[in-house]
């Protein structure tokens, strides 16, 4: 089968890395693609978004199914657009991914459902919500309804910082159309996990999950990032807590959109916080995670492209998903200056000087003009992977080899998968 990977991410490159283990696939394309999966696949110089050019590559390639990465073209109706010419997709239509791209509708969703998340208030109109906030008290957490590349949460310490944040989405609209509502949330304390699933809209398999460092320095300090890094599993999580995210907020979930005419294909992603009273959805997507999926795809021992084509045919209860035992920890290499403003072209040293079994995720990477030369192009540069038999060995061998790589002002976490995180 020839398989098309949409996205240019780590993310991207782990799903191009794993679907060539299978022994089914026999080409991948990939758009746009990086200097990483231009060693697996063929990359075509495509935008994730530009569907009616990604639908005619799809044909000219004689593509058997086409597995989407990241939000944007989900959000746009590339699943609706493929099925509408009779092309495998794997990746949720555009009602199916308001789950995501809405966070009033999600929000409304799980009150209808009675799935378990914080208390919130949603507003379209400034002056309503402005009266609201004020009565609050701190903190509190203020959402643009919209798509807002990961920058549309602000955990307000104080009203007046709230009361700002609320004037800048409404007012001066620094997230565009996505601030014309928000939701002013309820601040829940605990331990942060990402759940995954896979469905076909009637079976649900869950994944094993991961943790993911948002904030850009160690400790949890700076400004928040698309993810610094990830662990899988996350060292509280067992049996018991598994049930109850799959019961109480995983299955209902889809079988809520279901139930509301919105059958929702592919993987389902929920940021949770697993609290004193037990596990809350903080926020749900409609894809993998990135960085999640380099930890969570190396410890996938099943077939992903035999996963994948069950879903798009709805016989996902046929399929029997195993996993690894070996933890996996995931470390992301960025550009000086990243989340904010950061410069590229750096040539990339140390990539052969790894130990084995360190799998290497490109991100913002592209060939240079010399021999084997790689450099970067983007403000998340690399992931690292390990696995190991606990957690710790993992950490340590992701470590032991993360400072052989180098590039002109590489940044990286320090503190990935240290235990003793979480609030
Ligand atoms: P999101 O972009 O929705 O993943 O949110 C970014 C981050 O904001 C999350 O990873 C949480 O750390 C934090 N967050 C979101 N909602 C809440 C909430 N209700 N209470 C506390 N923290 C939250
Ligand atoms: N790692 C967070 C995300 O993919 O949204």
């Amino acid at each position: 089968m020839k398989v098309l990977v949409i996205g240019g991410g780590a993310r991207e490159h782990t799903l191009v890395w794993k679907l060539t283990q299978s022994p089914r696939v026999s080409e991948i394309f990939v758009t746009p693609g990086n200097a990483g999966t231009a060693q697996l696949a063929y990359n075509l110089d495509i935008s994730p978004t530009d569907i009616e050019a990604l639908a005619q590559a799809a044909r000219d390639n004689r593509i058997d199914l086409t597995v989407v990465g990241p939000e944007a073209p989900l959000a746009e109706g590339i699943a609706d657009q493929f099925l509408i010419r009779g092309m495998a997709i794997f990746g949720a239509t555009k009602k199916a991914a308001e789950i995501e791209t809405s966070k009033v509708f999600a929000k409304e969703l799980m009150q209808k459902y009675n799935i378990p998340g914080a208390g919130s208030a949603s507003f379209a109109d400034y002056n309503q919500a402005k009266e609201y906030v004020s009565q609050q008290t701190a903190p509190v957490v203020i959402k643009a309804d919209g798509l807002a590349a990961g920058k549309g949460v602000t955990v307000a310490e104080t009203i007046p910082q709230a009361l700002d944040t609320l004037a800048s989405i409404m007012e001066a609209k620094v997230f565009g159309a996505a601030g014309d509502q928000v939701l002013v949330e309820e601040y829940l304390s605990g331990r942060e996990m990402s759940a995954f699933v896979f469905t076909d809209a009637h079976t649900v398999v869950t994944m094993v999950p991961a943790c993911d460092y948002k904030p850009v320095f160690d400790g949890d300090l700076g400004p928040n990032t698309g993810g610094m890094g990830s662990y899988s599993p996350p060292y509280f999580y067992g049996p018991d807590l598994a049930q109850v995210v799959a019961e109480t907020i995983m299955r209902p979930t889809v079988k809520a959109l279901y139930e509301e005419g919105r059958p929702y294909k592919g993987v389902l992603y929920g940021g949770l916080m697993i609290t004193k009273n037990g596990p809350r959805a903080l926020e749900f997507n409609a894809r993998f995670g990135d960085p999640e999926a380099q930890v969570i795809l190396p410890r996938l021992k099943t077939d992903l492209l035999e996963i994948m084509i069950a879903v798009v045919d709805n016989r996902l209860d046929k399929i029997n998903v195993e996993w690894s035992q070996y933890a996996c920890v995931g470390v992301v290499l960025a550009s000086a200056g990243y989340p904010d403003s950061y410069q590229t072209g750096f040539p990339i040293s140390g990539l052969d000087d790894l130990d084995d079994n360190i799998l290497v995720f490109h991100a913002g990477t592209r060939a240079g003009t010399g021999t084997g030369q790689v450099l970067t192009s983007g403000g998340r540069v690399l992931t690292i992977v390990a696995m190991g038999k606990t957690i710790a060995e993992a950490r340590e061998k992701v470590y032991a080899n993360v400072p052989r790589i180098h590039f002109e002002g590489v940044h990286y976490r320090q503190d990935i998968a240290l235990t003793k995180r979480g609030k």
